[in-house]
């Protein structure tokens, strides 16, 4: 079944902004959402070059604002007539080790990563279930297989959160016309990890965003891209001692 109308949150850059790119050379047709309205202008003006027949609509939300998130989606249903996939891309990765005064960005990447997820997560299963059909994404990362140090802290805690959430969603949906995939990227270059040190095998965007769409695409379950390495150290990660998890940062 092809997916044709997909929203993705978190489009203004990185992943959300590559994936959009090749979504539309499928043609499929975006809702894409952010809260650098600028940045999806000229996202938009690039997606009508590489594909002039799809539809595309640009909305500037902040998923915090969760009676926003719902709006937005129920507006976009509207417009389209149907959504048939919602990717929750939105994140962060802002924070610190716990009680050394970090407290604020550690709350508001759990608040942008969680909860703002769930609000996404809701918004999108209230118009599947009444379509009867979907395709729910989240995106959470291969650090949600262990803890992780420092300003992963709760980056990484958010991500197990998402993960876990989705497997539940998926319990819940087993068997009906509504499906569920949770993608757990491997280092990836954005702006999220500009902000970290060189990290080891990490793939530019284009790449990265090739072995996710490819992933969604196929509407797996679960899936750890790119495959090598992360399909393998997803059973690695949570058997490292943490004397070697101090290493990663
Ligand atoms: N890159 C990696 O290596 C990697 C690995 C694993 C998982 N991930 C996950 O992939 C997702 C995308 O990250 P990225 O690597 O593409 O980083 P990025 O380039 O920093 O993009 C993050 C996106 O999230 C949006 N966003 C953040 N807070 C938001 C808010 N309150 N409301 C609406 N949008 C918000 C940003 O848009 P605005 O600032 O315009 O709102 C931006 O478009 C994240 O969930 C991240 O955790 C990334």
């Amino acid at each position: 079944m092809q997916r044709q109308n997909i929203i993705i949150t978190g489009a203004s850059s990185g992943l959300g902004y590559t994936m959009a790119q090749q979504f539309a050379k499928l043609g499929r047709n975006l809702i894409l959402c952010a809260r650098r309205i600028e940045s999806l202008k000229q996202l938009k003006v690039e997606l009508e070059e590489i594909n002039s027949s799809i539809e595309i609509l640009i909305v500037e939300l902040d998923v915090n604002d969760h009676e926003q998130v719902f709006k937005v989606f129920k507006e976009a249903k509207d417009k389209f007539g149907s959504i048939d996939r919602v990717i929750v891309n939105a994140g962060i990765g802002k924070g610190a080790s716990l009680g050394t005064g970090y407290f604020k960005a550690n709350k508001e990447t759990a608040m942008t990563n969680f909860v703002a997820a769930l609000a996404q997560c809701e918004a999108a299963l209230e118009i599947f279930r009444e379509q009867n059909f979907g395709h729910l994404v989240t995106i959470s990362s291969v650090s949600s297989q262990k803890g992780f140090r420092g300003a992963f802290n709760v980056y990484a805690a958010t991500k197990a959160a998402i993960a876990s959430l989705t497997e539940g969603i998926r319990i819940d949906l087993l068997n009906t016309p509504i499906k569920v995939t949770t993608i757990h990227p491997g280092y990836i270059r954005t702006e999220i990890s500009h902000a970290t040190k060189k990290q080891p095998f990490t793939v530019d965007v284009e790449t990265g965003c090739k072995t996710i769409v490819k992933a969604i695409e196929k509407e797996v379950n679960v899936a750890f891209v790119p495959t090598w390495p992360w399909a393998m150290m997803r059973y690695v990660l949570p058997m490292l001692p943490l004397s070697v998890m101090r290493k990663f940062s």
